[in-house]
């Protein structure tokens, strides 16, 4: 079965092609290599052993689109995970993000149309809960307004996919909602590439402990939480991948009972910034400077996931432990430092 991911030499992207190669489905990457580089090819072949054929070419762009559609006829769905990603920049250069990922979407679905390709699986994020009145967050959970551009491009491509679907009873659809995806291969050949200083807290931390930055700023320890500090629920790169090959595999044999799903993907557990901390000292042996600064501007103050859907529709459940985590992703930090991979297609 042949699969066309967009993204897929970004960091989920990346992950998801090895789960995907590994369990038998042939993959062509289509990539600008704004947020990537294409060293990950390699990389990917080396814990694969298999090969994915790559388009350098923005998704936007239909004729491109078009051309890797004529050139594999054989594509039987999309996971759509290109997108820009950093919250910050999104809310200084709203039409940057507006227009890449707005216009992505809309650019893959005309052209999936045109192709004849029915199944897609789009990115979607637990930004769109907000600050959830009630936790864990289920999938009704109530979308709040958005709180940055970037946000914003989320809960309108769910409604562009939801309104297409609609209408359009032949495609099937999912949403998937990741949590706070951290931690990297365990074998070290791929992980996050932040451009410049990361505002994620994991790659904050290992770049800080590696030696990049002095110390840790850890935002605000006021919180309505047991130790103070804001509460996540992280969940392991390699786990997210799994669920994506499941819920491709639960849209390529119909088993899904509605053409448009919604999915959470957490593990359920929330761990506050301090336990992240602990753990990352604990499994390292690295002693973490950080100091406790004011609340971030915009930071919600806990948040979980319910993954009773996904476990109940899908059988998919994470298994890893956040220890499991916080050192897969030293081991990333240490690969990256010696080999001195870099990100924005500079490789
Ligand atoms: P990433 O930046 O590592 O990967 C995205 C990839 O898409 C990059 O390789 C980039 O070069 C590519 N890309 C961007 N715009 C493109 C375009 N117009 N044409 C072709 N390629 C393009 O990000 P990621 O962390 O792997 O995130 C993947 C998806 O998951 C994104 O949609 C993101 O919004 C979503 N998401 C990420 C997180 C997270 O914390 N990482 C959380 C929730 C949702
Ligand atoms: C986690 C916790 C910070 C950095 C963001 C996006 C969200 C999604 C995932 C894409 C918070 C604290 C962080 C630091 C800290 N992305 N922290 N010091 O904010 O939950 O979510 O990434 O969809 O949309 O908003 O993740 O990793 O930035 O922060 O204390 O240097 O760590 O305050 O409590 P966040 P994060």
């Amino acid at each position: 079965m042949k699969v066309l991911i967009t993204g897929g030499t970004g960091f989920i992207g990346s992950h998801t092609v090895v789960s995907l190669q590994e369990q038998g489905f042939e993959v062509v990457i289509v990539d600008n290599l704004s947020n990537s580089d294409r060293g990950v090819l390699d990389r990917i072949g080396k814990i694969t052993g298999k090969k994915a054929d790559f388009y350098c070419e923005d998704i936007c762009n239909r004729n491109a689109l078009k051309n890797i559609f004529g050139e594999h006829q054989d594509i039987a769905a999309v996971i759509h995970f290109a997108a820009f990603k950093a919250v910050g920049e999104s809310v200084e250069q709203p039409l940057k993000y507006y227009h890449n990922n707005i216009t992505g979407l809309i650019s893959l679905l005309e052209e999936m149309k045109t192709a004849g390709v029915h199944n897609i699986i789009f990115s979607s994020s637990a930004t769109v809960y907000g600050q959830p009145e009630i936790l864990p967050a289920t999938e009704d959970s109530p979308v709040l307004p958005a709180t940055s551009p970037y946000g914003n491009t989320k809960q309108i491509n769910e409604e562009i996919l939801r309104d297409f679907l609609l209408v359009h009873p032949d495609f099937k659809g999912i949403a998937l909602r990741y949590f706070n995806p951290i931690g990297a291969h365990p074998g070290g050949w791929i992980g996050e590439l932040p451009i410049g200083t990361p505002n994620n807290l994991m790659p904050f931390i290992t770049q800080t402990a590696i030696g990049k930055h002095a110390e840790l700023k850890v935002f605000g320890d006021d919180y309505n939480t047991p130790d103070g500090t804001a509460i996540r629920d992280y969940i392991h790169v390699v786990d997210l991948a799994e669920a994506h090959v499941v819920a491709m595999k639960a849209l390529l044999n119909n088993s899904l009972r509605e053409n448009y799903s919604v999915f959470n993907l957490g593990t359920g557990n929330g761990f506050s910034v301090l336990e992240v901390i602990h753990s990352f000292e604990k499994t390292t042996g690295v002693k973490l400077p950080y100091r406790i600064v004011e609340r971030r501007p915009g930071d919600v103050e806990q948040i979980y996931a319910s993954t009773k859907l996904a476990n109940e529709v899908l059988g998919w459940k994470a298994k890893y432990s956040l220890d499991d985590m916080t050192i897969s992703a030293w081991n990333w930090e240490k690969m990256l430092s010696e080999q001195h991979f870099s990100s924005g297609g500079k490789v």
